[in-house]
C-alpha cells in the first residue's frame, strides 16, 4: 500500500504539486468514489484510479536509465557518499530504489535503477547471459594473445573464475580503447580481467546493458525513465 499522491506522481507525467492540486480540486477518484486526501493508501494489485474519469493503468515498478557520473556510489544509501538514488529526481523517485548492478566509484555510465528485485536479479544472473558493454581505456597496447586469454575466461590467482568475455579494439593506439562484454558482474570484474593480462584500466564506462544503449541525450548524472519497449531490449542476451 503506497500514498495517492506518492503513486500518481511516480506514474512519471504529473509532479507531485500537479497531483495534490487535482486532488484537492475532487479530479480523483479511488474505485469510484471522489478522493480528496492525498495520503488515502492505495493497493496497486486491487485498487482502481481514475482521472477526469478516465482510469489509470498504475505502474508497479519503475525502471530509470542513469549516467553515472564518477564519484558517486552505486548504492541506495550512504553516509559518506552520495549515491546513485540521491542523483534521482523527485519525480521518478519512490521508495525501495536500488542500483541492478554496481560501478565503482570511478566508473561512469549505463546504471539501472529500479524498484523491482526481480528483475535485477534476472538481468544480473550470469545463467542468463545478460552482456553488460565497457569501453575501457587501458595503460598499454592489448596484444591478440591478451584477446585470447581474456575471451577464454580466467582463472585468477586467487582462484576466482571469471567467464568469457568478447573483446574488440575500438581504438589501436599506445593506451588502445576496448569494448569488452560481459555477462556476470563480480567485484572489479573488468579491471581485474585487464590486471590478469598485465594490463591497467585507466578509465572505464558501461555503454550498454543487454541490447540497450545508454541513451547519448542523458548528461553525465542525469537519468529518465526507460520506456517498455526499452525494457524488453534491456533483457536480450
Ligand atoms: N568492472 C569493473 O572493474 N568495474 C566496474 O565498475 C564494472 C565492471
Amino acid at each position: 500500500m503506497e500514498r495517492l499522491d506518492k503513486i500518481l506522481a511516480s506514474q512519471g507525467t504529473l509532479s507531485r504539486r500537479d497531483v495534490k492540486e487535482i486532488i484537492k480540486k475532487g479530479r480523483v477518484t479511488l474505485n469510484g468514489a471522489v478522493v480528496r486526501d492525498s495520503a488515502v493508501k492505495v493497493d496497486l494489485n486491487t485498487d482502481t484510479v481514475a482521472i477526469n474519469g478516465e482510469k489509470v493503468t498504475l505502474k508497479k515498478h519503475i525502471y530509470i536509465m542513469m549516467n553515472k557520473p564518477q564519484g558517486v556510489i552505486s548504492a541506495s544509501d550512504s553516509e559518506d557518499d552520495e549515491t546513485v538514488v540521491d542523483l534521482v529526481p523527485d519525480e521518478l523517485f519512490r521508495k525501495g530504489l536500488f542500483p541492478a548492478g554496481r560501478l565503482d566509484k570511478d566508473t561512469t555510465g549505463f546504471v539501472l535503477i529500479t524498484d523491482d528485485g526481480d528483475f535485477a536479479h534476472k538481468i544480473l544472473s550470469p545463467k542468463n547471459h545478460i552482456f553488460k558493454t565497457y569501453l575501457a581505456r587501458l595503460q598499454h597496447e592489448l596484444t591478440p594473445n591478451d584477446i585470447e586469454t581474456l575471451e577464454k575466461g580466467i582463472t585468477l590467482a586467487d582462484g576466482t573464475t571469471l567467464k568469457e568475455a568478447k573483446v574488440e579494439i575500438l581504438e589501436n593506439t599506445q593506451t588502445p580503447l576496448i569494448k569488452i562484454m560481459i555477462c556476470e558482474g563480480k567485484y572489479h570484474q573488468v579491471k581485474r580481467m585487464f590486471a590478469a593480462t598485465g594490463n591497467k584500466v585507466i578509465s572505464l564506462h558501461r555503454s550498454k546493458m543487454g541490447e540497450l544503449e545508454l541513451d547519448p541525450q542523458l548528461k553525465s548524472g542525469e537519468c529518465r525513465e526507460i520506456t517498455s519497449e526499452e525494457l524488453l531490449k534491456v533483457q536480450k542476451s
